[in-house]
């Protein structure tokens, strides 16, 4: 596990938004797994910098979303799909069917999974999965429990992320209670693991789920088992973690 300590928000969005391009250098046909939230929207900007200066090309990129809400339409502007579009996809030459999303409006919800499922597998699996971290331990929308669910599922959320996501939405009422997600094992199959983290808030998790036990309940702590973990963190979020 690499671990970069950085000042602040800014040096954590522009060194997340380097290894994000190395990977795009290396190779420009790759799968990267996104992420929605705070924390990585500092980032997407660095990239879409990178791009408009002409160092990025991301013609050939595919991506899959970590997770959706369920009930919410693409057009919705509380939806991932739009936020990606919004902070990302638009600003930069992806091929829109090549971002790939759980469908928010699925009528089934066993055959949205096998068919998410299906997609991850079909493009070959994920070279770059970039992640964020919830207050509890969340990584996509893998919620504390007493296993780890290995592939795209429908998750109740918890009660501490709906209060948490509803900072985004006008009332605490109008955020869905249930979301698709990737599982732990679509995640940890991805070779490379990004996970960016910012702030006071996350310092408590942070050291919980890397030098901590590794347990479900904690649900990031199985990235301890990864072959190929960077995290990317400023110092409040490493607040309680000392480094050498
Ligand atoms: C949401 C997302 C996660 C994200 C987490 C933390 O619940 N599903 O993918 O990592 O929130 O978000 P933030 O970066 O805003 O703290």
């Amino acid at each position: 596990m690499q671990i970069y300590r950085t000042n602040n928000y800014t040096d954590m969005s522009r060194k997340a938004a380097n290894i994000i391009s190395a990977q795009i250098l290396m190779k420009p046909n790759c799968v990267l797994g996104l992420a929605t939230g705070s924390s990585p929207i500092g980032t997407y900007e660095q990239l879409i910098t990178k791009y408009k200066q002409g160092d990025l090309d991301f013609s050939r990129v595919k991506t899959v979303n970590l997770d959706e809400y369920k009930g919410l339409c693409p057009t919705n502007e509380q939806s991932y799909q739009y936020f990606m579009n919004h902070h990302l996809f638009d600003h930069v030459n992806i091929d829109p069917s090549a971002t790939n999303f759980p469908d928010g409006m699925a009528s089934n919800d066993d055959d949205e999974c096998t068919r998410y499922n299906q997609v991850i597998q079909s493009l070959g699996g994920i070279d770059l999965q970039l992640l964020g971290i919830g207050h509890n331990g969340h990584i996509g929308f893998n919620e504390p429990s007493d296993s780890f669910e290995p592939f795209t599922h429908l998750v109740s959320l918890t009660e501490s992320t709906i209060k948490a996501n509803s900072r985004l939405f006008n009332s605490y009422d109008e955020v869905p209670t249930h979301a698709y997600t990737m599982g732990i094992q679509n995640i940890m199959l991805a070779d490379k693991i990004l996970l960016i983290a910012s702030g006071k808030d996350k310092a408590a998790i942070m050291k919980q789920a890397f030098f901590g036990p590794i347990t479900p309940t904690v649900p990031a702590s199985i990235l301890q088992l990864h072959k190929n973990v960077t995290i990317v963190a400023d110092q409040d979020a490493l607040s309680e973690i000392a480094l050498v």
